[in-house]
């Protein structure tokens, strides 16, 4: 990736999941630009939905029907619906951390940018729009439990990311997807798996073929669309067939299905399908994270993490993450200067630790070998870089000399009041000072 002012970067943002395959893939925008010449959207199905419909029920085990929309946040809305319209109940379950667009229903202790920003129940929620959302720990079976005996006959569907991604990467723990399909079916309440991070990320088939759990029904985006806008819902036959015009649940979408996005996502998916396409994410993936994690314990940093396939992710802190509340005891400070210092160096990580990291097929062993020792130079200056040779590196604009900026990230550097360098010497804490 290159920003606005020329510099380059490997990427493992991904557009944020989509880019499995790298930007601006040429086969992909070969396929775009043949279809853009016979238009862009029809208002009407065309012949590539029903193609990328085939593809994803051949591929997604528990989609015998599909719906697409324009994003996963409307993929989410639509099956919301679809679950209280099947079941005839309103309280739905999601978990602490686990982020599901930005629909109203969904914004309680939500993760994502939204727990970034220390804004898990956003302003402008009605209450009466929550007022059915009940909420657990991720990997707690326990208070599943409770909830199922304290709103018996009352819960329409469990949904949950069935690996996290927007609380940082967490895993479920191996009982714990058992559990909830279990209990669900044993109440008729519905389980619904939300792909769009996961979906066609960690197998062709998603987390539910990779755990090899079948959930009712399940969200997917990103991928399936190859970088466009795009998002899609579906599960068992006869929970779709309620969806409008076969059933009475209205749903709609004026762009939905477009030529252009089902384009992409079919030439994204074909290329997904080639052979070794998972073993080979699951062996830069695998580099990547054990290298991340190796420089950071060499350095001395409390760390732990881990990947599957194509999304992988790390925190300051020894773990064991298993849920949000383990994700908050991650070191900010460290990971904020950490950030910084790999965009000096060329590396383009999620500005947050909740949120995962996507790796692709255009990913090379050589940047990954980058990355890690980029990570070296970060980690060990970023984090123990001492605050005397900070101030006589700074000049009088408070800028690093050249020799410094080699040594410390430019976005690190504390606000200093130039001619009274006496007041900030010494084991002063720099984060304490703020930073330009
Ligand atoms: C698991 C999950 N669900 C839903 C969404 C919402 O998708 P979109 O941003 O396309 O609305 C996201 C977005 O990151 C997501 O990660």
């Amino acid at each position: 990736m290159r920003d606005i002012d020329g510099n380059d970067y490997i990427d493992y943002v991904g557009s944020w999941g989509p880019a499995i395959i790298g930007h601006a893939d040429d086969e992909v925008l070969a396929a775009l630009t043949e279809t853009m010449k016979k238009g862009t959207s029809f208002g009407a199905p065309c012949l590539l939905e029903n193609t990328l419909a085939e593809m994803v029920i051949a591929a997604v085990p528990s989609i015998e029907m599909v719906r697409f929309v324009n994003s996963g946040t409307e993929a989410c809305m639509g099956v919301l619906r679809l679950a209280r319209a099947f079941t005839g109940k309103q309280k739905i379950i999601k978990f602490e951390g686990c982020y599901h667009g930005h629909a109203d229903a969904f914004l309680v202790k939500a993760g994502s940018g939204v727990a970034t920003l220390g804004l898990p129940d956003s302003p402008g929620v009605p209450d009466t729009a929550t007022s059915d959302t009940l909420t657990s720990p991720y990997n707690d079976i326990d208070t599943i439990k409770d909830l199922f005996n304290t709103h018996k006959g009352e819960i329409a569907a469990v949904i949950l990311e069935p690996v996290v991604g927007n609380a940082g990467f967490i895993t479920p723990k191996p009982e714990f997807l058992n559990f909830l399909r279990e209990i669900t079916k044993q109440n008729k309440v519905l389980l619904i798996f939300d792909e769009v991070m996961t979906g066609f990320r960690l197998s062709y088939g998603g987390a539910q073929e990779y755990f090899g759990i079948t959930p009712d029904l399940t969200t997917l985006g990103k991928i399936i669309g190859g970088g466009l806008p795009v998002g899609a819902y579906g599960g068992r036959r006869d929970i779709m067939e309620m969806v409008a015009p076969a059933g009475p649940v209205y749903q709609a979408g004026t762009l939905s299905g477009n030529p252009l996005a089902m384009t992409a996502g079919i030439h994204t998916l074909k290329r997904l399908q080639g052979s070794g396409s998972y073993e080979y994410l699951d062996k830069v993936t695998n580099q990547l994270t054990n290298g991340l994690l190796n420089v950071g314990k060499k350095n001395g940093h409390a760390m732990c993490g881990g990947y599957i396939r194509g999304m992988f992710g790390f925190f300051f802190t020894d773990g064991p993450v298993y849920n949000f509340e383990d994700a908050k005891k991650s070191d900010g400070d460290k990971f904020a200067k950490f950030y910084r210092g790999m965009l000096e160096e060329g590396v383009y990580f999620a500005p947050s630790q909740f949120e995962a990291g996507f790796t692709s097929l255009a990913h090379t062993t050589e940047d990954i070998e980058r990355t890690i020792n980029a990570a070296d130079k970060a980690t060990l200056l970023g984090c123990k870089a001492t605050c005397a040779f900070r101030l006589l590196a700074v000049d009088n604009n408070r800028q690093p000399s050249w020799g410094a900026r080699q040594l410390v990230p430019s976005g690190s550097w504390p606000w200093i009041t130039i001619g009274n360098p006496l007041g900030v010497q010494g084991n002063l804490c720099l984060p304490a000072l703020g930073r330009e």
